[in-house]
C-alpha cells in the first residue's frame, strides 16, 4: 500500500478544501493506502515566509513531502489562481522533491470562470518539481461543499460522482507505479 500525503493550502481555519482534500483521503484510507494530511496554514508562518528550511517543522514537512508515494495537493483558487500560502511551500522544496511521485491536484473555487486553473497554473509548478504522473486534477464549487455541518461534505450528486471518479483515477495510477518494478524485471 502507498503513503499518501494530503498538503491542503488554504489559510482558512474552516476550510472548505480542507474538508474537500480530507472527505478524498477517507475514501483512498478505505483501501489501506497510509493517509496523512498536511494542513499548511499550521506551520511557523515566519519560517515558512523566510523559507527557513532549517526550522523543524519546516525540515518535518519537508521530509514528509519526500518520503511520500503519493501526494495530493488541494488548493483554494485565489485572484484566478492557487494559493500564496501553497505557493510559499512548494518554494522551498527541493527541485526534484516530487521525483517520481504520483500526484492529484484539487482546487475549490467560487466560480467556474477558473475551473482551469489548476492546469495552467498549478500543473506546471508540479511538472516542474519532477512529479511522474500527474492526474486529471478536479475543481469543486465551494457552494458544493458542506465544511461545517459534520454531514456529507459534497451536498451535489454531479460533484460527488466527479470527485469519486477522480480518486479513482488516482488509485489507479499508484497501483500502475507500483507495478512497473514487477513488469520490468518480469
Ligand atoms: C481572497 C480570495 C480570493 C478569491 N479568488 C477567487 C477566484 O479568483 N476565483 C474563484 O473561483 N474563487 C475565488 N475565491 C473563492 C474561494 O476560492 C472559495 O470560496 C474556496 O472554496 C475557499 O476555500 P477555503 O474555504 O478552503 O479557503 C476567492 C476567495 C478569497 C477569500
Amino acid at each position: 500500500m502507498a503513503s499518501i500525503l494530503i498538503l491542503t493550502g488554504s489559510p482558512s481555519a474552516r476550510s472548505r478544501t480542507s474538508a474537500l482534500a480530507q472527505h478524498v483521503g477517507d475514501e483512498l484510507a478505505l483501501d489501506g493506502h497510509d493517509v496523512t494530511l498536511l494542513a499548511l496554514r499550521e506551520l511557523p508562518a515566519q519560517a515558512l515566509l523566510a523559507a527557513d528550511t532549517a526550522d523543524p517543522d519546516i525540515a518535518a514537512a519537508v521530509r514528509q513531502v519526500i518520503a511520500a508515494d503519493a501526494l495530493v495537493v488541494a488548493t483554494p483558487i485565489y485572484k484566478a489562481s492557487y494559493s500564496g500560502l501553497l505557493k510559499v511551500f512548494l518554494d522551498l522544496l527541493p527541485q526534484s522533491a516530487l521525483q517520481g511521485k504520483v500526484v492529484l491536484p484539487l482546487a475549490t473555487g467560487g466560480t467556474v470562470a477558473h475551473l482551469l486553473a489548476i492546469d495552467y497554473s498549478l500543473r506546471p509548478v508540479l511538472v516542474s518539481l519532477g512529479a511522474r504522473h500527474i492526474t486529471t486534477g478536479r475543481f469543486v464549487l465551494d457552494t458544493h461543499i458542506d465544511h461545517v455541518s459534520g454531514g456529507p461534505v459534497l451536498v451535489d450528486e454531479t460533484a460527488r460522482d466527479c470527485i469519486a471518479r477522480t480518486a479513482a483515477g488516482f488509485r489507479a495510477a499508484i497501483g500502475e507505479v507500483a507495478l512497473e518494478p514487477a513488469l520490468a524485471s518480469a
